[in-house]
């Protein structure tokens, strides 16, 4: 029984990492882990700012710190032109390399910049993360696939 339960949290950890498992380029499959990665942090605020999760200031300041962390780790991730049949990046990026650098830039020194110290800064964080979310998606990322 007690294997059984670890066999199964086995899979689900495994599975949750793995996502993208059809991925077969592993720079492609890293550098979309690191946007799952942000959007679990904007989950996380999201899911306070709703009322579905309690506020806490420390959670709050944590997401954003990851967010920023994994933001500046953009351009490197990128920075090699690499694609896959499942990758959504544009080939427009290397085209103009200095652009999507800058709205990488951008999303870090928002989340830098940002002090979540009550509930109601919430709504205005996400939407200011958000926004830089989609000027590069809008420029750089095609539609699903
Ligand atoms: C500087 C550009 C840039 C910024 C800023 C950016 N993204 Fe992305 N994002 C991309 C690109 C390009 C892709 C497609 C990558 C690929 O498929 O190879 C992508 C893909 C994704 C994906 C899909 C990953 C996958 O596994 O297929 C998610 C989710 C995502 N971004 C969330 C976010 C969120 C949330 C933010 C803001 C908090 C954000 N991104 C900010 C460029 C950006």
């Amino acid at each position: 029984m007690r294997r059984t339960i670890l066999t199964f949290t086995i899979l689900i950890v495994a599975g949750a990492a793995y996502g993208h498992s059809n991925v077969h380029n592993p720079v492609v499959q890293d550098r979309m882990e690191n946007m799952m990665r942000i959007a679990a942090q904007m989950k996380r605020l999201g899911e306070m700012a709703k009322g579905a999760a309690d506020f806490d200031p420390e959670i709050a300041a944590e997401a954003v710190a990851r967010i920023s962390a994994r933001a500046s780790a953009i351009p490197e991730r990128f920075q090699a032109p690499e694609t896959d049949p499942k990758s959504e990046a544009k080939p427009d990026i290397w085209e103009n390399w200095p652009d999507f650098t800058a709205k990488a830039d951008e999303l870090t020194t928002i989340a830098t910049s940002i002090t979540i110290e009550s509930q109601a800064d919430l709504g205005p964080a996400l939407s200011r993360l958000g926004g830089s979310c989609k000027a590069c998606h809008t420029s750089y990322r095609a539609e699903q696939n």
